[in-house]
């Protein structure tokens, strides 16, 4: 009984910091924009290319391609598109 009760004095604070921590980070990238997002993670590889150097269908090929490369979810790689589609 003491061991169950020192198990839940250690885990439950550890579990509640780590649900707030997870929702943290997902606030985060949902509160990204898409010109952040493109600032922040496509210029890792080469300089950021400019909004204007491709039309959108281009930027949408692109779009896929690079979302491989810079492993990036459906949601980040949707903002940065249309964040290179609205600039054109
Ligand atoms: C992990 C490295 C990496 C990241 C991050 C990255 N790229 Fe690339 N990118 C490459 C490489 C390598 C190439 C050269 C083509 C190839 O071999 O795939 C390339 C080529 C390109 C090209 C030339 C056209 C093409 O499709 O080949 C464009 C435009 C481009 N990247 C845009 C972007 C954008 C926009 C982002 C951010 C979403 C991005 N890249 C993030 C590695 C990266």
């Amino acid at each position: 009984m003491k061991n169950l009760k020192t198990i839940l004095v250690f885990a439950l604070p550890l579990a509640v910091g780590l649900f707030l921590a997870a929702s943290c980070v997902s606030t985060k990238v949902a509160m990204k924009s898409g010109a952040q997002l493109w600032g922040e993670n496509c210029v890792r590889c080469h300089n950021t290319p400019s909004p204007a150097a491709y039309n959108d269908t281009d930027w949408e090929t692109i779009g896929l391609h690079m979302r491989i490369r810079a492993n990036l979810t459906a949601e980040e790689t949707r903002k940065i598109v249309e964040f290179l589609q609205s600039a054109n």
